[in-house]
């Protein structure tokens, strides 16, 4: 409780006097320091950032300042923020358990702060709560406990050690007292907890939308995590289990940059033993797609390090595992047995201080020229980009196909800032290894070659241009042969939109025959990749298909297109790429509605009327009517054939997808995501993906301006893969 004796304890503390200090009463504060005077008293003022004597308010060319007691302060923009300097108050003696004070502006630590300082060091310390423009010059009330180095000669600092933007720091009203200070609880402080890692998983709650927070775990003092997060103060959207197994028996230090003081976040730090969703009926989410992967929680976008080994295949993803937006880029991990179940299985790559871990690919070292693999054992060899940081290719590589070492340092040095996204194949007439790898130079997108005799030494051999946004991000190069060539095999150079190049390779460089032509007609297909190693030997691909998901709270955002197969085949018009779903996604069905070869005519009752299904599979051979349409309802949505123009349009997306004899086949893939049409003998590939489209499963097929000859037409009701 504050008496009217500490306007005289003011007068002793300045001047310093244990004994009168000592002579008062327990329950009386003492105010060490006010700043009222018209100068600093006792305080040893160096530097020109605190001025002469304390500040009144704002000084000039500062916003208004607020939250400071009685009339003056001290305020270190005398000069602007590039001004710096240093306060000392004479020594005391540490008596009462808290100190009090106020404090505001910058809030570097080390820089822009308020030290209490025992033999030397300093032994306490606050900041203000700002390190980025905004903010406000508002004084918050700080406080320390200090029971434990009573008895303590100490004096206190205030420092101004910063440039730029809130690069000062203002204090005020500091107080020595009995009474345990209760702080406003929606004041944010940094936040900082050691506890003993007794379990495998650590909860991180998350809100969606909540304030971003930078967390950091350290062990034996090396930092071994750092994310920012959208911590929830109270009631998650959803938890972020981080795998805290390697660290178990061990001390855990962790630090947030800022929390609420009355935030529940890590009020209870909820450590589990076993599998934290052991028995949750996970995967059922009202937005998530039934039979395209999508990350158990957290951000997706594209497809990594598809490869196939040890019996699986094995996908990676770019995964933010703390949010539902882009971010702290890690490599999620899922294996599948079939290509189309599958289960994750955590993290293969977590950022490190080379930078996060953006795109790349994967291969199977067979012949073991890495040397990294054991006799009989070859490595599964992983490429990514260390972005955001040094930008460098790395290389990660594992026996077992679960855990992945990294090989130090990267193993490719930075071509310019942004260069990423490593692709490697084995060129086996050279005899050696393939990178191809997007760089930005000359204001334009390059695709730069490299080889390498033993995937870590690597020479730059080449580079191909793309012009007009082609091959922009993600380069993707494989051969493959031409369908009834006798033989023929051709090169193909695709960027992240799908649009590629046709061409010749002779192990050092890309000669494009074709370019820039259209590998998909829908809408947000991107950053698709191929599979090394498959073993029936097909080209198989899966792209980011961007369907946001991010609403109500979800757990996870975003998702994978089906798995394809990918040819090349002769057209009129040369020789171009076509997309099929691959035959494994068969097994996916679980009612057939069969329908056969009929006619269609204008007055027909809708053949499909019966059907009601969520998750479908549609196979249709027809000829429509050449001057007609021809409608179908999947999942409540016009799928709509134009035969004079040669066009499908869906939900506003028009593709022309010419007719082949006269005759109409397409596949198509209806999920809670969208629908993914493959027409005209998988020519055109319409990815469609639906923003939240309300339930409704009812289908049908119509046709306007004469009679649809169906040869077939087979509906399929699919099972989820999650279950
Ligand atoms: C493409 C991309 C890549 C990059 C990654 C980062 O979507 O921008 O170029 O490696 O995403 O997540």
């Amino acid at each position: 409780m504050k008496t009217h004796v500490t306007a005289l304890c003011t007068v002793a503390a300045f001047l310093c006097l244990p004994p009168l200090v000592s002579r008062l009463s327990a329950a009386e504060d003492v105010v060490f320091a006010d700043f009222e005077g018209p100068d600093y008293g006792p305080w040893l003022v160096g530097g020109a950032a605190f001025g002469k004597a304390p500040a009144k308010g704002a000084l000039p060319g500062q916003m208004a300042v607020e939250g400071f007691a009685g009339t003056g302060l001290v305020n270190s923009f005398a000069g602007g923020d590039n001004s710096r300097g240093t306060m000392s108050s004479s020594d005391f003696l540490i008596q009462k358990p808290y100190i009090t004070f106020l404090i505001g502006g910058g809030g570097f630590a080390g820089k822009t702060c308020l030290n209490l300082v025992v033999d030397g060091k300093p032994v306490r310390t606050a900041t203000g709560p700002n390190t980025v423009s905004g903010g406000s010059e508002r004084l918050e009330p700080g406080s320390w406990d200090v029971t434990d180095i009573k008895g303590k000669t100490a004096h206190l600092e205030i420092i101004d050690d910063a440039e730029g933007s809130w690069g000062h720091v203002s204090v005020d009203q500091i107080v020595f007292t009995d009474t345990k200070p209760v702080l406003p609880l929606h004041m944010e402080r940094p936040f900082q907890t050691t506890f003993s890692a007794t379990g495998n998983w650590l909860a991180l709650p998350v809100k969606n939308g909540a304030a971003k927070r930078n967390v950091e775990l350290s062990v034996g003092g090396e930092r071994k995590r750092w994310f920012s997060i959208e911590l929830a103060d109270e009631k998650p959207d959803w938890v972020s289990w981080l795998d805290i197994s390697a660290w178990r028996g061990q001390q855990v230090e962790l630090k947030v940059d800022r929390l609420r003081l009355d935030s529940k976040a890590f009020e209870k730090l909820d450590q589990r033993e076993g599998d934290p969703d052991a028995g949750a009926d996970l995967y059922q989410e009202h937005n998530r797609g039934q039979f395209h992967f999508s990350a158990r929680r957290g951000w997706l976008n594209d497809p990594n390090g598809l490869v196939f080994f040890n019996g699986e295949y094995h996908l990676f993803f770019q995964h933010n595992p703390y949010g539902v937006q882009w971010g702290n880029m890690h490599w999620g991990h899922a294996v599948s047995p079939d290509l189309v179940h599958w289960k994750e299985v955590g993290n293969a790559l977590y950022p490190d201080p080379h930078g996060t871990m953006f795109s790349g690919g994967g291969l199977v070292d067979t012949a073991n020229t890495s040397g990294l693999g054991q006799p009989g054992k070859p490595p599964v060899v992983l490429f990514y980009t260390a972005a955001e940081t040094s930008w460098e290719q790395g290389l990660a590589w594992s026996l077992d196909g679960r855990t992945f070492t990294k090989l130090e340092p990267p193993v490719v040095k930075k071509f310019t800032d942004g260069n990423r996204d490593p692709k490697v194949i084995r060129h086996e007439p050279s005899k050696h290894w393939v990178m191809v790898l997007w760089v930005e130079r000359d204001g334009g997108s390059q695709v730069q070659f490299l080889t390498s005799p033993n995937l870590k030494d690597w020479t730059p051999v080449s580079a191909v241009k793309g012009e007009k946004g082609f091959l922009f991000e993600c380069p993707e190069f494989f051969e493959l042969p031409v369908e009834g060539g006798n033989g023929e095999k051709k090169w193909v150079l695709q960027g992240a939109n799908s649009e590629y190049a046709i061409g010749t390779f002779d192990g050092r460089t890309f000669t494009p025959e074709a370019t820039k032509l259209p590998g998909q007609f829908g809408r947000e297909y991107y950053a698709a990749q191929t599979f090394s190693n498959e073993p029936k030997g097909r080209r198989v691909e899966i792209g980011w298909w961007r369907t946001a998901t991010d609403r109500d709270g979800s757990a996870f955002n975003q998702s994978m297109s089906v798995p394809m197969e990918l040819k090349l085949v002769k057209t009129p018009d040369g020789i171009r790429m076509s997309r099929q779903p691959v035959e494994e996604l068969q097994s996916l069905r679980a009612k057939q509605h069969p329908f056969g070869g009929f006619k269609l005519e204008e007055n027909t009752a809708n053949p499909l009327a019966a059907v009601q299904e969520e998750l479908v599979e549609i196979r249709a051979d027809l000829v429509p009517p050449p001057q007609g349409t021809v409608t179908f309802i999947v999942r409540g949505l016009p799928v709509m054939y134009d035969a004079a123009k040669q066009e499908f349009s869906v939900d506003g997306v028009r593709v022309p997808a010419p007719l082949h004899e006269g005759q109409l086949d397409f596949t198509l893939y209806a999920d809670r995501t969208g629908l993914e049409i493959f027409a005209s003998r998988g020519h055109r590939f319409i990815p469609v993906n639906f923003n939240f489209k309300p339930d409704d499963f009812s289908m049908g097929v119509s046709v306007k301006g004469g009679v649809a000859e169906f040869k077939n037409l087979d509906v399929y009701g699919l099972k989820s893969i999650w279950r």
